[in-house]
């Protein structure tokens, strides 16, 4: 027996970056009747242009930062749940500066489930597998909810924390929560830093697509609107205080993952060069679904990863002005960490 729930005015925090843009869209197209207030501070990884067509009666924005208590006590009355998808995501960023993921991912959660609690209103975590570590590549297993906590990166380690604190809200103070953990998303939207935008536009640019280390970590791949409609499912059916797993069985490894890439770009499949790993690099995620699927019912649409791909890469190859400004000095990072 699920708890429903019929959100009618929602926060979306990190609607101008990556995931929490493609759920913004994904509520506009599947629930017209449901408000949307999108709360981001404009990091270098948030673009207002993602959600800009969108702005109107149903969709606004508010510059700010989950950290500022004041301003969670002015906007959060009044809505009835809060979807929180803003955070540092990129580990390789975490692990040349930790400050920021552990203010934004750990203070940050802090003081938006403080202000849920205050306010009685719903809150939705949206967070990571990476929060279980890894897998050995010749292991059977799957991460499931029952799975033991071991991240292994600054990222991880402050998306595990925040769990850790929605949860103890819920166990001490009674919070209306629910978490989901996700595996590695791809599709439009997604910055230049991350695995599979950096190598569609290395390749339009005319640079030479780069691989870490032996290139055999695998990742469980997931189109970005099939997570958006698994947390609209989770918000409005996930029974409270509950854990759930998203993933859409897609895994493969970075190698195959650039060989796809190289091969839909009409590149030979061995145009790239080798770069040295990432420290402490995981070496498998893989995602058990059954609870998501069983329990409430959800099931991935995108399940052709090659289709899926061709689409993003269209994406990319469409949206020159979207990537191009940030592409070089995103380049120029890696160059400096020898990546
Ligand atoms: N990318 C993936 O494959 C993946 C997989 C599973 C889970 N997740 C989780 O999904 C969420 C979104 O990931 P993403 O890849 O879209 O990230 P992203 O880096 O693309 O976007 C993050 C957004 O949060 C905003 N933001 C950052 N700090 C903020 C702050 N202090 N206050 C307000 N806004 C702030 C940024 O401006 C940006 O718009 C994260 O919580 C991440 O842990 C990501």
């Amino acid at each position: 027996m699920t708890d429903a729930f019929i959100p009618k005015n929602i926060i979306v925090t990190g609607g101008c970056g990556f995931i929490g843009s493609n759920f913004v869209h994904y509520v506009v197209n599947n629930h017209p009747d449901v408000h949307v207030t999108v709360l981001d501070a404009l990091t270098y990884a948030g673009n207002l242009e993602n959600i800009k067509p969108l702005l109107g009666d149903q969709v606004e924005f508010v510059h700010g930062n989950i950290c500022d208590a004041q301003l969670l006590d002015e906007l959060v009355p009044g809505h009835d749940a809060i979807v929180h998808y803003a955070a540092e995501s990129h580990n390789d960023n975490s692990i040349a500066d930790p400050e920021p993921f552990l203010k934004t991912n750990v203070e940050g959660t802090f003081r938006l489930i403080e202000a849920a609690r205050k306010y009685d209103v719903r809150f939705h975590h949206v967070s990571t597998d990476e929060v279980y570590g890894d897998l050995a590549l010749d292991d059977p297993a799957k991460f499931t909810e029952e799975t033991p906590y071991h991240p292994s990166s600054p990222y991880s380690s402050t998306k595990a924390s925040s769990d850790l604190l929605v949860r103890a809200w819920f166990r001490t103070y009674g919070l209306r929560m629910t978490i989901s953990n996700c595996s590695n998303n791809y599709g439009p939207y997604q910055h230049v830093e991350k695995f599979i935008p950096r190598q569609i536009t290395n390749i339009i640019e005319g640079i030479r697509p780069k691989l870490y280390g032996d290139g055999l970590n695998v990742r469980d791949w997931i189109h970005t609107e099939d997570h958006s409609s698994a947390v609209w499912t989770i918000l409005t059916q996930g029974r409270l205080g509950e854990t759930y797993l998203i993933g859409a069985n897609g895994e493969r490894n970075n190698l195959t993952v650039l060989k796809d890439i190289l091969r839909v770009m009409g590149q030979p499949e061995d145009a790239f060069d080798w770069v040295k790993d990432r420290p402490g690099h995981d070496r498998r995620y893989a995602i058990d679904a059954t609870k998501l699927r069983t329990e409430l019912g959800w099931k991935p649409t995108h399940t052709d990863f090659e289709s899926g791909l061709r689409a993003t890469v269209q994406w990319y190859v469409d949206n020159p002005q979207w990537w191009e400004p940030v592409k070089a000095a995103t380049e120029a990072k890696y160059k400096a960490q020898g990546q």
